[in-house]
């Protein structure tokens, strides 16, 4: 008799899959990714790596994947917060665009491996026009990490599951620094939104830490009733579109189910046509400004018998097949508790549906080839 010593199953921690194991890290990765950044005392956010790089006249992010989905989201933070105009860019377009940089100018290359091979050529082509590049990386010492200015690294561990969860949340914790960080700098951030931004930025580990088995519990439901969908849209607004966007993504590339994530309001302009009772939606309907308009994109769809799974917060009215309410958090913050709902479902689709969740077909962890 003896005893098989399974390697892999110690890893996961007791957890299914690499990928739940690493859902279910995002309350430590938060804090670890906070650890020394913030004076708590004094409300501010040091970010040392870039202390000796002006802030730019304009940024420029430049990714791919769910690190795409990261920059789009932090766009809408760092314009509002420190005022810095950016435009974010999927890194194989980028490269082989006449771009337009200015010396003054700053690229952000964002990625979780730091071994993407197209993300890789757009912080080379940056230097080479004399453009300052900073690194947002996972891995210490990766390509990326080397070759930057500068390089500011998440912190998130290690993360194997080929669909991409817990990085993407450490991304948006060092964007939110980041536009506090040249908030202050610049002086463009009010005192009361940076004291806001820091204490519900401090109070999000524990909160997720006691919301993600029960959003766990509420994935699985809702998969089973849903992953028989042959099609998927995922409309959000805002800065909850970019995470529409990431909620389609997480979904094709480990159910197989097709998604399409959408801008809200550009529904009308053609994909409306698509819906009828067999293809559901999945809205991000969240406690903010812009709910009411997303009221009315929801509306819009049921009016064509399409099903809705609302993703909301406590004391939202929405009445849709599937509302699904998951803790508040202050302002744009909300994302750090809607992804996981995102990923979670996903993953309750995918392991639903027998797939194989950590290593989807067709797709690498790193793509190191054009
Ligand atoms: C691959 C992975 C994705 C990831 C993307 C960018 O496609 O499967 O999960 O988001 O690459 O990777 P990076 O390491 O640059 O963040």
């Amino acid at each position: 008799h003896h005893i098989q010593w399974d390697m892999q199953a110690a890893q996961k921690g007791g957890y299914k899959h690499f990928m739940l194991k690493e859902i279910f890290e995002q309350p430590k990765v938060v804090t670890d990714c906070l650890a020394g950044r913030v004076d708590w005392a004094r409300e501010e956010v040091t970010l040392p790596e870039l202390a000796a790089l002006p802030v730019p006249k304009r940024l420029h992010i430049v990714a791919c994947g769910t690190s795409l989905h990261a920059g789009m989201w932090g766009k809408h933070l760092l314009e509002s917060w420190a005022k810095v105009p950016v435009s974010v860019e999927i890194a194989s377009e980028f490269r082989y665009r006449d771009i337009l940089l200015d010396p003054e100018d700053m690229v952000l290359v964002i990625s979780q491996s730091g071994e993407t091979a197209d993300t890789l050529a757009g912080l080379r082509i940056a230097r080479e026009k004399g453009v300052k590049v900073a690194g947002l990386c996972n891995v210490v010492g990766s390509s990326i990490a080397r070759e930057a200015d500068a390089v500011i690294y998440t912190q998130a561990g290690p993360e194997i599951s080929v669909a991409s969860t817990k990085a993407m949340c450490s991304q948006m914790v060092l964007l939110t620094l980041l536009a506090l960080y040249w908030g202050r700098r610049k002086a463009t951030l009010a005192d009361d939104v940076r004291h806001e931004a820091l204490s519900a930025l401090r109070k999000l580990p524990g909160q997720l830490e006691s919301a993600l088995p029960g959003m766990r519990d509420e994935a699985q439901q809702l998969a089973r009733t849903y992953s028989k969908a042959r099609s998927f849209f995922y409309l959000g607004r805002g800065h909850c579109f970019p995470l529409a966007l990431e909620g389609a993504l997480k979904l094709k590339e480990i159910s197989y189910i097709h998604a399409e994530g959408y801008a809200s309001g550009e529904m009308k302009h053609g994909p409306i046509a698509l819906i009828d009772p067999e293809f559901p939606t999945f809205a991000l309907a969240l406690a903010d400004d812009l709910f009411p308009k997303v009221k009315s994109n929801i509306e819009e769809v049921q009016a064509r018998r399409g099903k809705v799974i609302a993703l909301t917060n406590p004391g939202v009215e929405v009445r849709v097949d599937n509302p699904w309410v998951v803790p508040a958090a202050w302002g744009p913050l909300a994302a750090f508790i809607a992804l996981p709902a995102l990923q979670l479902f996903s993953y309750e689709a995918a392991d639903y549906l027998g797939k194989d969740v950590d290593q989807p077909r067709n797709l690498a962890k790193s793509v190191t080839v054009e």
